[in-house]
């Protein structure tokens, strides 16, 4: 059975999807946002890495905690995940980064690889593969064969607006995969666009429109 689509309903994050989706928001303050929502999705997507306990030396005396125990590896799908990747290594400055070039042709939908370049040892690692738009699923369910190609087990997907459709499929071909979303939008058009979505995020990323 798959396991749950995790909707992340905090206000700070559908504070800031609204702004990401409207047609006016530029460049600069696209970029702001698509930062500020990847760190929320994080912290949500990671709530249950391993932890030990630690204690540290205070100004007053020891003071118990938790030290984060996981080897975290994060996986921007290029090229419109790189635009959660900053947001991602700011909370896990020493997570080790793969990267994957995914390209969907603009008739057909239909994702081609163009890069590849994922770090070792995967087997034990929480893999976080980002990719802001699930549409059709083609996209992740590619990276994900390749993370598993790769050996990667424990394997969560941020992205920032979900499809019917591609969860499906997500959910078909990769049942274990846990996906983060802040949201399930009604559908895809006739490209192949998530409709209401907030168009390429790509372009709007990166003034490519
Ligand atoms: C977008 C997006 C996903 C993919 C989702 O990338 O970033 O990778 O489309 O669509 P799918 O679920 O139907 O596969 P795109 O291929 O447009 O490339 P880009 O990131 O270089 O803009
Ligand atoms: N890729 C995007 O950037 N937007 C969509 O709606 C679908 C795929």
């Amino acid at each position: 059975m798959a396991v749950p689509v995790c909707l992340v309903e905090h206000p700070l994050v559908q504070d800031t999807l609204l702004v990401l989706r409207h047609r006016d928001t530029g460049a600069e303050l696209f970029r702001r946002m698509a930062t500020r929502i990847s760190v929320l999705l994080a912290a949500e997507a990671l709530r249950d890495l391993p932890t030990v306990p630690a204690t540290v030396p205070t100004p007053m005396g020891e003071a118990p905690g938790l030290r984060l125990a996981a080897d975290v590896v994060v996986v921007p799908v290029l090229r419109a995940g790189l635009g959660m990747l900053d947001a991602v290594l700011e909370l896990l400055p020493t997570a080790r980064v793969g990267h994957i070039g995914l390209q969907r042709d603009e008739f057909t939908a239909v994702a081609s690889q163009y890069y590849s370049k994922l770090p070792k040892d995967l087997e034990r690692s929480h893999v976080l593969m980002i990719d802001p738009m699930l549409a059709t699923g083609g996209s992740a369910v590619a990276g994900l064969q390749l993370l598993r190609r790769a050996g990667a087990r424990d394997i969560r997907i941020l992205c920032i607006v979900a499809a019917p459709e591609g969860i499906a499929l997500v959910e078909r071909e990769h049942p274990d995969v846990r996906i983060y979303t802040p949201v399930i939008d009604r559908g895809l058009n006739d490209r192949k666009f998530i409709v209401p979505g907030l168009g390429d995020f790509g372009d709007r990323l990166y003034g490519t429109l």
